[in-house]
């Protein structure tokens, strides 16, 4: 009944250690071959353990990142690099001031471009990606709507790096660390569904029963344009990982 290979790990520290050792596998194989190694990367709760491995294999077995190249899915817009809930801060916060990551890798979307730039910036955003190769392995999480980045329902298949108006659901599931809705941005611009799928490996992780119901629509039911994660059943070599929690309606 899956329609995308899922793997059910005993709890979300064994499969984020699990994500983070091939990702090891795949910085020292490109390493050795003289290849940068290019990574999608996400924020949210769903890839913090993730990365708190990621420092470890850094700290504890001398995982070097100085080869590689990351592009993060997204980024509120009018949210400045210095404020704590954006998406900037998070990843230095939990990963980039942690590793060896040359600052000059790291690519973010800017949520501070004035509105009649975002188009040029977004087309700067895919060409740097093109540029430095395509995406070797791209980290998703998924929203309680089914995005993946912040591709609410009715993205389509092919859209590429965009400003979008966030679903109210979203919103709301953002409030309580903006401490009210009322300070939530309303916008974001985020890598499209063409964009995510061009990247050779795609994983997705989710964790609890919170994910549970999306899951199963996402993992089990027909691809379209109402969960944009469903799109990821016509990747050749994506993946769930998955905690029981969220796997339970498999
Ligand atoms: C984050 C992103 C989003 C999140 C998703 C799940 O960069 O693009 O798609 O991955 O909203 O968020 P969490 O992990 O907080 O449940």
């Amino acid at each position: 009944m899956n329609k995308i290979p899922v793997k059910v790990f005993a709890d979300a520290q064994a499969a984020a250690t699990q994500l983070a050792s091939e990702t090891a596998d795949l910085i020292r194989a490109n390493d050795d071959a003289g290849r940068p190694t290019v990574l999608g990367l996400a924020t949210g709760a769903s890839p913090i353990l993730y990365y708190g491995e990621l420092i470890r294999l850094h700290r504890g077995e001398g995982l070097s990142f100085t080869n590689v190249i990351t592009f993060n899915l997204d980024e509120y817009v009018n949210l400045p690099p210095g404020h704590k809930e954006s998406y900037w801060f998070f990843m230095h916060h939990h990963l980039f001031n942690h590793i060896d990551i040359q600052p000059e890798n790291i690519h973010l979307p800017s949520g501070m471009i004035a509105e009649t730039d975002i188009p040029a910036h977004c087309e700067a955003y895919e060409q740097a990606i093109t540029s430095a190769g395509g995406i070797d392995l791209q980290i998703l999480g998924i929203g309680r709507t089914g995005h993946i980045g912040f591709n609410e329902p009715g993205s389509p298949k092919d859209s590429r790096t965009r400003a979008v108006q966030l679903n109210e659901i979203t919103r709301e599931d953002a409030a309580p660390s903006f401490d009210g809705i009322e300070h939530v941005p309303t916008a974001a611009i985020t890598m499209g569904c063409g964009t995510i799928l061009a990247a050779r490996r795609i994983v997705l992780m989710a964790w609890g029963p919170g994910k549970a119901p999306i899951v199963k629509k996402a993992v089990q039911g027909p691809v379209n344009n109402i969960v944009s994660a469903s799109y990821l059943q016509e990747h050749p070599n994506a993946a769930f990982y998955l905690d029981q929690a969220a796997a339970a309606n498999l």
